[in-house]
């Protein structure tokens, strides 16, 4: 074990993710167990400048492992952002005696951790997102219980869309990622799957096929569009307009982001948060925990956020065949 590591903090950043508490917990109590004091920051970055640090023990983290959101709360901070925040931030880390942190969030959370670990505050990202959009990493905290979550929602929909013989245009999260959609679109046997990674919105196409699968008889048109594509209420008039079929939108919308992890959200957060506890204790710094080719592995962050992830070939080939 590091002889340098004593205390270590935890905090979670960027958008809350169904799964971190049980992060939270796993390195609450991973590092208790190595004999480590623990120290809470609450609402992110926002909270460590603010000094929001709590001292935190095995109780700290009963009964969270089922719910959403995060116990330490969340927050995006412009002020870590700039040289100056963060030379306060890792102070801050300093006289509070914190030796390491772990950060749970994105790419922009792990950016603020490489900034601590440039100014001598060890630091282990733990990825936590429901897009995910993290390129080192095939799993993400959250995106399990955010997929399932919209899958059902859009079940629901169907069903009513079907009786009335409608178009749904139903919008997922993912301003910038369509792995809820693609996922989605999949899960729900959706007519159209609209992403943003494709740049390739062809409303005249979509009109088309809508006629074409109407005059073969389908009774629903289940389009999903991920969040970054355009307003889907706008979409949903013009395709009304275009095609003589009642169309409506539905906007998913923060449920998505919400409610009880699934048990692979808690699973892997567990294991995640106690591997970052492990890797500071091991001595390591500037490293993000991930999942790839079905194991639990460790990047250098730099490294991570230059990797680039896309969507997977084979599940949008195979996705446009499934969707006639
Ligand atoms: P996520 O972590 O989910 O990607 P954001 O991109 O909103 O979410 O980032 C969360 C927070 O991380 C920001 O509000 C900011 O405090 C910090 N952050 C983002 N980018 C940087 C950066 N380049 N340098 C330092 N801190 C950053
Ligand atoms: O990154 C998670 C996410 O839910 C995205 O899918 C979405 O685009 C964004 O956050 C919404 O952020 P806000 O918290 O500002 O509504």
């Amino acid at each position: 074990m590091a002889e340098n590591i004593k205390t270590i903090g935890v905090l979670t950043s960027g958008g809350d993710a169904p799964g971190m508490n049980a992060a939270i917990r796993a390195v609450v109590r991973t590092a208790l167990a190595d004999g480590l004091n623990v120290k809470g920051i609450n609402r992110g970055y926002s909270g460590l400048l603010d000094e929001d640090i709590v001292e935190m023990n095995a109780s700290s983290v009963s009964d969270i492992i089922q719910r959403g959101g995060t116990k330490l709360y969340t927050a995006r901070c412009k002020e870590m952002m700039t040289p100056e925040g963060q030379d306060k931030a890792a102070e801050i880390c300093k006289k509070h005696g914190i030796d390491g942190v772990v950060v749970i969030g994105g790419d922009g959370s792990f950016q603020g951790a490489r900034t601590l670990a440039a100014r001598g505050v060890n630091t282990i990202g733990v990825p936590g997102t429901i897009d995910l959009d993290i390129s080192c990493t095939d799993y993400t905290i959250g995106f399990d219980t955010a997929v399932n979550t919209a899958m059902e929602a859009i079940d629901k929909v169907r069903d009513t869309s079907t009786s009335h013989e409608r178009i749904s245009i139903i919008e997922v999260m993912g301003r910038r990622a369509g792995y809820i959609a693609l996922w989605c679109g999949i899960a729900n046997g959706a007519e159209e799957i609209l992403l943003p990674e494709l740049d390739n919105y062809d409303e005249k196409k979509i009109i088309a096929n809508i006629l074409e699968r109407k005059k073969a008889g389908k009774k629903h048109h289940i389009i999903i569009n991920a969040e970054g594509i355009g307003s889907s209420y706008r979409m949903a008039d013009r395709i009304e307009a275009a095609t003589d079929i009642e169309t409506r939108a539905t906007i998913i919308g923060h449920i998505q982001r919400g409610g009880s992890p699934t048990a692979k959200d808690r699973v892997y957060a567990s294991a995640m948060g106690a591997m970052a506890v492990d890797l500071l204790c091991a001595g390591k710094s500037n490293r993000v925990v991930a999942y790839k080719h079905g194991e639990f592995v460790d990047f250098d962050i730099e490294e991570a956020l230059a990797m680039k992830k896309n969507l997977d070939p084979f599940l949008l080939s195979m996705s446009s065949k499934l969707s006639r």
